[in-house]
C-alpha cells in the first residue's frame, strides 16, 4: 500500500460499474453524476433520449470530476416496462458491481376513481420493473459478486394520504422483496437493500411549486435534495456498507410520519 492509498477515504465508488435507472431526471440524474464523481463507471438509462443525453453530457463535467474520471459510462435509453428493451438495456450494461433502481412514476388516484389498467401501469412501472430487471441481472450473470442492489422506496410506503394509495402499494411491494431478495443473494456477497425518501425537490412532485413549499413546511430539516439521496446511495453502493442488507434507510428530514 503506497501513502496515497493509505490516507484514500473509504467512501469512494472507484473501480465500481453502476448502472442507474430514472437517470434522465431527479433522484437517478444525481445518482449518476455522484457516483460517476465518487469514481465509478456508469450505465444510466430511462426512457427520454434527449434528457438522458444530457445526462450523458453532464457527466463529463461533474463538478469535481477529477480528468478521465468520467470515461467509459454507457448510455442506453429503454422503457424498462418493456421486456424486450429491459433485455436490450442488459445486454449493453456488461459486468456490474452495483444498480440503482431510480425509474419511477408517480400515480396518484382516490380509491373511487381508480382504474385497474392505471394500478397495472404504476406497479409495472414502481415494482414489478426493478424486479424483473434484478432477475434479468441475475440471470444474465450481469452482477459480480459483492454487488450492491439500492432500490428506491418512499415513506409513502408507509403513511397514509389521500389519492396516494396506487403509489404507496407499489412502494410498500417493492419494500415487501428486498429482505427475501437480501437472503437470496447473500452466498454471493451481494446486497439488497431500499431508500425510503419523505418528499424530494424533482420534476415528479415539484410541478405546483406553492403546493410542494407548503408541504416543505412540515420537514424540520427541509425537502430532500436530489443529492441528498445520491449521496445515500453512494453509501449503500460503497464496500464500507459491505455488512448492511435486507434494510431501508429512511431519508425523511425528520417528518413524523410513523
Ligand atoms: N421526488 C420525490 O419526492 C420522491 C420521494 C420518494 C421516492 N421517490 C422515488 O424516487 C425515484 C425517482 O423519482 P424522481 O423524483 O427523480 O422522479 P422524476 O424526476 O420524475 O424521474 C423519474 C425517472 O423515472 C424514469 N421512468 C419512469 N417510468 C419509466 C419506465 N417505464 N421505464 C424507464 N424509466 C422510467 C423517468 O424516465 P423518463 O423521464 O426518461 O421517461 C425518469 O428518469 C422514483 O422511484 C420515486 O418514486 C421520489
Amino acid at each position: 500500500m503506497n501513502g496515497q492509498d493509505m490516507f484514500q477515504h473509504p467512501f469512494h465508488l472507484r473501480g465500481k460499474s453502476v448502472l442507474v435507472t430514472g437517470a434522465s431526471s431527479g433522484i437517478g440524474r444525481a445518482v449518476a453524476l455522484e457516483c460517476a464523481r465518487a469514481g465509478a463507471r456508469v450505465v444510466i438509462t430511462g426512457r427520454d433520449q434527449a434528457r438522458l443525453a444530457q445526462t450523458l453530457a453532464l457527466l463529463g463535467t461533474a463538478p469535481g470530476a477529477e480528468p478521465g474520471q468520467a470515461s467509459g459510462h454507457v448510455c442506453c435509453a429503454a422503457d424498462l416496462t418493456d421486456p424486450a428493451q429491459m433485455a436490450d438495456l442488459v445486454a449493453a450494461c456488461g459486468a456490474l458491481d452495483g444498480v440503482v433502481h431510480a425509474a419511477g412514476v408517480h400515480g396518484v388516484a382516490p380509491l373511487r376513481m381508480l382504474r385497474q389498467s392505471f394500478m397495472q401501469m404504476v406497479l409495472d412501472a414502481n415494482f414489478l420493473a426493478p424486479l424483473m430487471l434484478t432477475q434479468l441481472l441475475l440471470a444474465k450473470k450481469s452482477l459480480r459478486n459483492g454487488a450492491s442492489l439500492v432500490f428506491m422506496s418512499s415513506i409513502a410506503a408507509h403513511t397514509g394520504t389521500v389519492g396516494v394509495g396506487p403509489y404507496s402499494a407499489s412502494k410498500a411491494a417493492l419494500e415487501g422483496m428486498i429482505g427475501p431478495l437480501a437472503l437470496e443473494i447473500a452466498p454471493r456477497a451481494m446486497r439488497a437493500n431500499a431508500i425510503a425518501p419523505g418528499l424530494v425537490d424533482t420534476p415528479l412532485v415539484n410541478e405546483d411549486r406553492a403546493w410542494l413549499d407548503e408541504k416543505a413546511k412540515m420537514y424540520p430539516l427541509g425537502l430532500g435534495t436530489p443529492e441528498d439521496v445520491a449521496y445515500t446511495a453512494i453509501y449503500l453502493l460503497a464496500d464500507i456498507s459491505r455488512k448492511v442488507t435486507g434494510t431501508r434507510l429512511h431519508l425523511d428530514g425528520g417528518i413524523p410520519w410513523t
